[in-house]
């Protein structure tokens, strides 16, 4: 589940950061953008509450917190995933086939009313022309351009991301376990 509730550990850790945050940036004036940066880092997104948590810190109204957040492209209020798609819906795009491209990834991750899969791996959106009309259609996931797509590139891409997410999974297994700090000490012999 990706709602945020303060009952939970994580999420006191979480506001805990925020305060810290919040008492390094107040009062200064026009810090406002940097807390959303940082809560957005903590946090992964800015959720109303998280909103109205630091409109209350901040002695700010809860609208003007809620407009800044609106207003840059930056913050998001919805939960991402770890990879972000975002396929190109612009004119030069689209008459190349970006509707189905976008159809294929939600197929294939079944997205149905939200852009974000359960795993919370992959988000897809469209978006507006990024500048690369000539290489139509396009998509970037997490900022890398793939350009003159086709409907069959779509599971390799979703493979491709996959696969990074396993070896980095591999990879966290191998660390050698820390010993536990508490741990008894053997006794030197006599
Ligand atoms: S329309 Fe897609 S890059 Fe311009």
């Amino acid at each position: 589940m990706w709602q945020i509730g303060r009952s939970d550990k994580d999420s006191d850790k979480k506001y805990r950061s925020l305060d810290q945050v919040i008492d390094r940036y107040s009062p200064g004036e026009g810090q406002l953008i940097r807390i959303l940066q940082e809560a957005q880092n903590i946090f992964g997104y800015l959720p109303e509450e998280v909103q109205t948590y630091i409109a209350g810190k901040t002695d700010m109204p809860v609208s003007e917190v809620n407009g800044v957040v609106t207003f840059y492209s930056l913050f998001h209020t919805d939960p991402r995933g770890k990879h972000g798609i975002n396929v190109c819906m612009g004119t030069a795009c689209y008459v190349q086939g970006a509707g189905d491209i976008l159809e294929d990834f939600r197929r294939d991750l079944h997205l149905k009313d939200c852009d974000t899969t359960d795993d919370g791996l992959f988000t897809v959106k469209n978006t507006r022309c990024i500048g690369a009309c000539g290489l139509a259609p396009v998509i970037t996931v997490d900022g890398e351009v793939y350009g003159r797509l086709n409907r069959k590139e779509v599971p390799k891409i979703l493979r491709k991301y996959r696969k990074i997410e396993e070896a980095a999974e591999k990879t966290d297994d191998q660390q050698p376990e820390r010993p536990a700090e508490n741990q008894e000490r053997t006794p030197a012999g006599p």
